[in-house]
């Protein structure tokens, strides 16, 4: 089979690398020039563990990148899938952008992959109508949500099961036996509403659980218990398992999936809708808990605060709706002038105030706050001994340290 991987970012590139490297053959696509240019260079476009060698790898077994769609026999499509703030809805105009281009470039028989999270429901309402109006009589879409974790994505792409949603499983067990070359997990066929649900459900039981640990956190800090104390002794139950709370949910799945949702059946989300309301708060709680901590150590000057890290999750690169920038957007309101920030990860200045330098970072703050649990900060807890200490995370034990 051969495969045009459309959409070379964090999902489509991994994936079109692990497919190469497994002999299938593979050309990825992406609209951006830059970005094609660069790995057309022998380079990769962003950090992740063992990223390097799989591009290595991948790049002996033939693998091709360019702009252009190719003619192929099976798509897999990659491209991002916002909602619209407004409505809360999945917003699928990349994605039907990318099927329009692919209907300009495949033969009947082709095979449609959408990877991309997509809320129950798109596919026939977006995507089958296009392909209904197109040339063909006999074009297969086929739904197979991704759900591997940045930071450990190369090792899940090659151990994690799989759901492949398609209109029959002829179909299904073709592209299922695609997947089967790149992971020893199970894979699973399903029909196309049912693995457009899935992959919407597994991140809005994520996005809630983290809400009720954020909501402990709150009720916690309100009466002065101590959170991690509770839910330490409450996980020795056989049947509970409650996650850390934190300074808010970034990143492009957890914050913005169980939207789909709530866009889609806005009276019967009330559960799901409060939980990212609470986790959307917790940004604008950190910040209180700044001004607090300010007062009670007799800080006057916010140009004293400085922020370490900047993405979403810790070691990765991915900074796309992180707490801290959601906490900076906040500030904002205020018309406040932007707190310090330091990530070891972010190498291009994309706020102000953004330091490139640990050292000179900590020489400009005295109050630091552990946004982000990076292993720069684990590993170097003694550089921050002195300051005032605000830890989200809760990987510092220093005397002193403030918590959530
Ligand atoms: N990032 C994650 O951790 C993650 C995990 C699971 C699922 N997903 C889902 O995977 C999808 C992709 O996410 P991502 O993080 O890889 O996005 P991304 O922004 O990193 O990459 C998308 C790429 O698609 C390209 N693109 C957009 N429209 C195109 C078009 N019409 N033709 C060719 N190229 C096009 C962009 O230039 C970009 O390089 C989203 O639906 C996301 O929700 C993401």
């Amino acid at each position: 089979m051969k495969v045009n991987v459309i959409g070379l970012g964090y999902i489509g590139l991994p994936t079109a690398l692990t497919m190469a490297a497994n002999g299938v053959d593979v050309i990825g696509t992406d609209y951006n020039k830059e970005l094609v240019n660069t790995l057309n260079q022998g380079r990769v476009t962003f950090e992740e563990k063992g990223l390097k060698e799989l591009f290595f790898n991948a790049n002996k077994m033939g693998i091709k990148y360019t702009t252009e769609y190719q003619t192929r026999d099976m798509y897999v499509i990659s491209v991002p899938t916002p909602y619209d703030k407004f409505s809360k809805k999945v917003d699928a105009v990349y994605v039907i952008k990318a099927v329009e281009e692919v209907l300009n470039h495949c033969n009947e028989g082709a095979i449609i992959v959408i990877e991309s999270t997509i809320s129950p429901g798109t596919i026939d309402k977006y995507i089958r109508p296009i392909v209904n109006k197109s040339r063909f009589n006999n074009i297969h879409l086929v739904h197979a949500p991704e759900r591997i974790i940045p930071g450990n994505m190369i090792y899940e792409l090659a151990h994690n099961s799989r759901t492949i949603g398609a209109d029959s499983k002829e179909i299904g067990e073709k592209v299922a036996d695609v997947y089967r070359k790149i992971t020893d997990g199970e894979v699973i066929v399903t029909d196309i509403k049912t693995a457009e649900m899935t992959k919407v459900v597994e991140n809005t039981f994520r996005a809630v659980n983290i809400a009720f640990a954020n909501e402990l956190a709150k009720i916690c800090r309100h009466d002065n218990m101590d959170v991690y104390e509770i839910i330490k002794i409450c996980n020795m139950h056989p049947r509970v398992n409650i996650l850390n709370p934190g300074p808010g949910v970034g990143g492009h799945c957890i914050s913005v999936d169980p939207w789909f949702l709530v866009g889609d059946y806005p009276s019967l989300t009330k559960v799901i809708w409060e939980s990212m309301k609470v986790n959307d708060s917790m940004p604008e709680f950190v910040l209180k808990r700044i001004s607090e901590i300010m007062e009670e150590k007799g800080i006057t000057d916010y140009k004293r605060v400085g922020l370490y890290g900047l993405t979403y999750k810790e070691n990765v690169d991915d900074f796309r709706e992180s707490p801290t920038l959601q906490l900076l957007e906040f500030q904002k309101t205020h018309l406040a002038e932007p707190l310090k920030v330091y990530d070891p990860f972010i190498k291009k200045d994309i706020v102000k105030n953004q330091y490139h330098n640990f050292d000179e970072f900590l020489n400009d703050v005295d109050l630091v706050v552990i946004m982000v649990k990076h292993d720069e900060i684990k590993n170097n807890i003694n550089k921050i001994k002195g300051k005032v200490i605000l830890d989200t995370q809760n990987i510092c034990h220093l005397d002193g340290t403030y918590k959530l």
